[in-house]
């Protein structure tokens, strides 16, 4: 099938690459002309893995190219993916202008044969016919070009489009991953033409074809209408947001008890009612999606005359935890004044370079205002030009330079590569040797015969 992916961040470009990849001809669309440029010369702009090999070999096989030129990707596909940011507003709110635009222009270029217009991006419950209204608007406007200058008028009241709400379920570490080996599917949208065409699009996913268990049973497809889609993306979020929370206010309640989270966490996860993923404790949640996410449902609860109480806990508990690792540092060193403090991972989970909202941030600033010298040192930013673009922070090339001259670490992001330092080493080159193990994820005896006092969260 033809297929058109507008905005090529983290969602867009490991759509465009996987459909290309199960055989769909593909255009990627982005207004960054930087980044298209780059993305034409075959290296992707984020590090997701397996992503480069595949958009690689796509891009040889001429089922994938990348332009700036919405009108062209327009005309290209039957089926056009919306997949631009939608960040969040100081409110809390959706920034939705960038699925404005995009809806708009499309509307503006919409020409030819029928088409659906997909909403990948996270859009606030009632969006899809909020894109509809928009792309008739953009065809309107097109209707008031004067005949003769550019594309022939289309006709307003006879459209040529639906709207399908296709939410995203990847995790940034293992998009690809993810993308072929879906939980499920879910499709909202009432004309069963733009539903049969979506099924048509994911039908090799869906069997399994690119999974990494191709004997699995095939993915479950939900059809939903267009505002229960988008509230199963924000409801997923916000309930893996709240397991978070939940299991972090069990764990501040072990420290003071004196149990420990991780073995409670077992013994929790093995109710199969419950289950054990999303289970572990640590300085709290961020990325560019659980944060703004379960802000938005809150902000749209409100809207409508909702308290969202638990929503409300659920953010105000990932606030507090993500100050806890400071806590802990002042208990440790008392003053921070003066004090060096290096923080083992920077990005807000490993394998991504995404530092959106990411906990060490929070920290940095923190850090900063109590007087201390903060570096870090982490497997991406560390060895990318992302390394001159931090504040508040020396990023070093190796743990070892690292650990040199500092008071404490602060282990951040579980990258797997921390599992197995020589922390013998980097005790020795400390001025103290203390570890706060922010995610509960190296081994506290290996630590201490290491030669570091070790403090885990709840652990
Ligand atoms: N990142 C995730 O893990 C994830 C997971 C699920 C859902 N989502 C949702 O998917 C959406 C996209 O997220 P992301 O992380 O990929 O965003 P991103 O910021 O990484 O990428 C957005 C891209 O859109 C481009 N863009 C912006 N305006 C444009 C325009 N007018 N025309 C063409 N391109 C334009 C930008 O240049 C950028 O490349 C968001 O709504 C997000 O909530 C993200």
């Amino acid at each position: 099938m033809r297929v058109c992916v507008i905005g090529t961040g983290y969602v867009g470009l490991v759509t465009g690459v996987s459909l290309s990849h199960i055989g769909h001809d593909v255009i990627c669309i982005d207004n960054n002309e930087e980044k298209v440029k780059l993305m034409q010369s075959g290296q992707s702009p984020i590090f997701e893995p397996g992503l480069s090999e595949l958009m690689q070999s796509s891009m040889e096989a001429g089922r994938l190219s990348f332009s700036s030129d919405l009108a062209a990707g327009v005309a290209h596909g039957d089926i056009l993916f919306i997949a631009v940011g939608t960040p969040p507003l100081p409110t809390g709110e959706s920034d939705t202008r960038y699925v404005e635009a995009v809806a708009r222009g499309i509307g503006e270029h919409l020409n030819g044969g029928y088409k659906v217009i997909v909403n990948k991006s996270t859009v606030p419950i009632g969006s899809g016919d909020w894109v509809r209204m928009i792309v008739m608007d953009g065809i309107s406007e097109r209707q008031q070009v004067p005949v003769g200058v550019g594309a022939p008028a289309a006709k307003p009241e006879d459209p040529m489009f639906d709207v399908v709400s296709n939410p995203e379920f990847l995790r940034e570490g293992s998009a690809v991953y993810d993308t072929f080996n879906p939980d499920r599917i879910v499709l909202g949208g009432s004309n069963p033409k733009a539903i049969a065409m979506m099924k048509e699009l994911y039908e090799p996913i869906v069997e399994r074809q690119f999974a990494e268990d191709k004997d699995a049973p095939q993915v479950p497809i939900l059809v939903t209408d267009l505002s229960s889609a988008e509230m199963v993306k924000y409801a997923s979020n916000a309930f893996l947001a709240t397991k978070i929370s939940f299991i972090n206010e069990v764990a501040n309640i072990c420290d003071r008890v004196g149990a420990d989270v991780v073995q409670v966490a077992q013994g929790i996860g093995l109710d199969s009612r419950i289950g054990s993923k999303f289970l572990q404790a640590g300085i709290g949640w961020g990325g560019s999606c659980f944060p703004k996410d379960v802000s938005a449902l809150l902000h749209t609860a409100d809207d409508y005359g909702y308290e969202a109480q638990l929503l409300r806990a659920t953010i105000d508990v990932n606030t507090r935890q993500r100050l806890l690792s400071l806590e802990k540092l002042q208990q440790m060193l008392k003053i921070l004044k003066g004090k060096t403090v290096g923080l083992l991972g920077l990005t807000f989970k490993p394998d991504t370079d995404d530092m959106r909202d990411a906990p060490s941030l929070i920290l940095i600033e923190h850090l900063n205002r109590l007087g201390a010298k903060v570096k870090a040192y982490d497997p991406i930013v560390s060895q990318s030009g992302m390394r001159n673009g931090m504040t508040g922070v020396i990023v070093e090339t190796d743990v070892e330079r690292l650990a040199d001259g500092c008071d404490a670490l602060v282990l951040v992001t579980d990258w797997q590569q921390f599992k197995d330092l020589d922390y013998g080493k980097m005790a020795q080159l400390m001025t103290t040797p203390n570890m706060i193990d922010g995610r509960n994820f190296l081994d506290r005896k290996t630590l201490e015969e290491a030669g570091f006092t070790y403090s885990g969260v709840g652990h």
